[in-house]
């Protein structure tokens, strides 16, 4: 035994975590004599999740003998999970058509019936999947559930979701409990009604049975036109799946809630009931993780910088630690508010993990340190006061601010990929007054280069002729350099092919841009107001720049018509999106990704580093099967683009 009580986790066996779980359990919900700290019993409630995720005993967390056992019609079956981009690859090959991408709440599976008139019938949990418990005094109590569907029902319905706890929410019952997720498995099985309401639970739905739509996200958006809070949903090509996945790994931690991955699943109903179901996961569905490799190291100092929307952000400085194979010792911490969400401090010994596989995090603390984390009182770059906003702490004087100054030209320069232009450099030429937003970069000369420390003749030439290079440049590349929340590479493409140029993009509507695929109501917000926040550097950059707008699309038409070409690898007699440009032009399609559907998959001629892409695997897969592309190299393709 350790001092606090408890074995060594790490050693004991699943049936004895689940005997200490239950017995614990008990104490606390029913007995009301704990004899574990809050944060020990979630130790161990956490050792067990990682041990054995489907271990029944997570879901009797809570009162015992609460409620009636409750039958599922159907049974609640689990999420295949995968861990790796080929494995999404593979399984994007299983289906035709659009997927649909929600975050995947840490919280607990229920069920809620509703009779013919819409009324709430029956809640349960998850239970075994088989049988649940019941806890319609509970769920009616959750502001997110409609007592009464807003929407008349074609009959009786079932809807799914996530019993979860915000984390604004959770936050005031911090000292009580350490972690969203067993303080939601708790109250949802209060005896006492009115005590499982005061704690604030949330709830999202994320299926419904009982609803004929033809795709998953009809029936989604029915579930928020019926008085459900609506669960964020973006449905992308197959080719789009990824970056949607990484974004979101991007804003886990600013997220009011806990998430453990991205839920994918086939749009098209018709596609899932091919697909089926084995007897513990649906096939069209498929749980990607975060997860990357844990590492453990000591948090030596916290740095802060400001970046360019002003947010003063704490950096952790850790000794080095190899994870996924790389050296790690700066990690961001987000906000000043992970940071006390953690309850970090220096010299704590800290988990690390690269979320997504990528991005180095701080999960937690294993061991607490010494000293506290001092939050700085002014903006460390400009001295101005500084203004709390939720978890952000936010620079007053972001349009005068130096480092936030030069994070927007710095943000433009990387998206632009304008060369040579790095944070140091960028300094210089803001502290010379010679560049102070991004279009002041298309008036630099050589001459007020060469006033720089260390800028000689030929280097002045060469940052001068990168500006020149970058000044042509592709609306969807220009929206995504503007630095605006949410427009990243997805929704830039998205707003270049669905509206008719910049003028149209600056006029568009939240309302309209909702109503696009694959852009919800928050994003859609967002991107606009984003967009009229930026408009003096909009117009100050499209008076130096050439933006090129691609031509309105025409119907197919023309002798590739019907056909569709995919380009992988890196290509010698033609750039790739020259190819595309061309095929599009003689009226093919060039989707992003290979499918059942693809006639042709072009692979590059310069093959030198041996290596078989994603999208070549996934071709040769499906030939492999009887069906697929046909696969070229760029002479067949040269030979097919001249005969038409
Ligand atoms: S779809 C067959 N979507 O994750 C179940 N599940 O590990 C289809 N979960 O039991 C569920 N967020 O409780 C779906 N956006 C989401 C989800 C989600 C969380 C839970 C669900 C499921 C568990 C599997």
């Amino acid at each position: 035994m350790k001092p606090n009580g408890l074995p060594d986790l790490t050693r004991a066996s699943v049936e004895a975590l689940e005997g200490l779980v239950r017995y614990h359990n008990k104490l606390y919900w029913d007995d009301d004599a704990p004899e574990l700290s809050d944060p020990d019993f979630d130790r161990l409630v956490r050792a067990l999740r990682e041990r054995a995720p489907g271990s029944p005993v997570l879901d009797e967390l809570g009162a015992s003998r609460f409620g009636e056992p409750v039958t599922h019609e159907v049974a609640m079956l689990s999420l295949d999970k995968c861990y790796g981009d080929d494995e999404l690859a593979d399984w994007l090959l299983d289906f035709e058509g659009r997927v649909v991408v929600s975050p995947k709440f840490d919280g607990v599976a229920a069920s809620i019936r509703y009779d013919a008139a819409g009324q709430l019938a029956r809640a349960a949990t998850r239970g075994d999947g088989v049988t649940g418990d019941d806890i319609t005094r509970n769920v009616r109590e959750i502001s997110d559930v409609p007592r009464r569907l807003l929407v008349a029902p074609p009959g009786p319905v079932e809807v799914r979701g996530e019993i979860f706890l915000r984390l604004s929410v959770f936050a005031r019952h911090k000292d009580r409990f350490s972690n969203p997720r067993n303080l939601a498995a708790g109250a949802i099985k209060q005896k006492d009604p009115k005590k499982s309401a005061e704690i604030g639970l949330s709830f999202a739905a994320y299926e419904i049975f009982g609803l004929d739509a033809p795709t998953e996200h009809d029936k989604i958006d029915w579930l928020a036109r019926a008085g459900f809070a609506p669960i964020e949903r973006r449905v992308v090509e197959k080719g789009e799946v990824l970056e949607v996945y990484r974004e979101l790994a991007r804003r886990r931690p600013s997220l009011d809630y806990e998430i453990d991955g991205v839920v994918m699943k086939a749009d098209r109903v018709d596609e899932q009931r091919r697909l089926g179901s084995t007897s513990h996961h649906p096939r069209f569905a498929l749980a990607y993780k975060f997860q990357g490799d844990t590492g453990t190291s000591r948090l030596r100092a916290v740095e802060w910088s400001v970046s360019r929307t002003g947010a003063v952000t704490p950096i952790a400085l850790v000794d080095p630690v190899a994870l996924s194979g790389v050296m790690v010792s700066r990690a961001s911490l987000h906000h000043p508010g992970y940071v006390a969400k953690l309850g970090l401090s220096l010299g704590a010994e800290v988990e690390l993990t690269r979320r997504g596989g990528v991005i180095p995090n701080v999960e937690r603390v294993t061991s607490p340190g010494d000293a506290p984390v001092e939050v700085p009182a002014a903006c460390p770059s400009c001295g101005s006061e500084l203004t709390p906003q939720g978890d952000f702490l936010l620079c007053s004087r972001t349009s005068t601010c130096r480092a936030a100054l030069i994070g927007r030209v710095a943000h433009f320069v990387a998206a632009a990929e304008i060369d040579g232009f790095g944070e140091r450099m960028l300094g210089e030429l803001f502290d010379r007054g010679l560049v102070r937003a991004p279009q002041d970069l298309f008036s630099l000369t050589a001459a007020q280069l060469l006033t720089v420390p260390r800028v000689g003749d030929k280097l002045a030439t060469k940052l001068v002729a990168e500006v020149a290079r970058a000044r042509t440049i592709r609306l969807d590349d220009f929206l995504r350099c503007l630095g605006v929340d949410d427009l990243a590479r997805h929704v830039a493409k998205v707003l270049t092919r669905e509206l008719a140029g910049l003028d149209a993009v600056l006029a568009v509507t939240p309302e309209r841009l909702a109503g696009i695929h694959g852009i919800g109501e928050i994003i859609a917000r967002s991107v606009t107001e984003g967009l009229r926040r930026e408009r003096p550097m909009i117009d100050a950059l499209r008076a130096v720049m050439t933006i090129e707008e691609p031509a309105p699309v025409a119907p197919p038409e023309g002798p590739l018509r019907g056909l569709s070409f995919v380009f992988t690898g890196k290509m010698v007699r033609r750039r790739r999106e020259e190819a595309q440009a061309l095929v599009q032009r003689l009226g093919g399609a060039t989707p992003d990704g290979v499918s059942k559907t693809t006639s042709y998959l072009v692979i590059g001629d310069d093959r030198s580093d041996g290596k078989q892409s994603s999208k070549e695997k996934a071709a040769r897969k499906l030939v492999a099967g009887g069906a697929g592309p046909k696969i070229i190299d760029e002479g067949e393709f040269e030979a097919i683009v001249a005969g038409a």
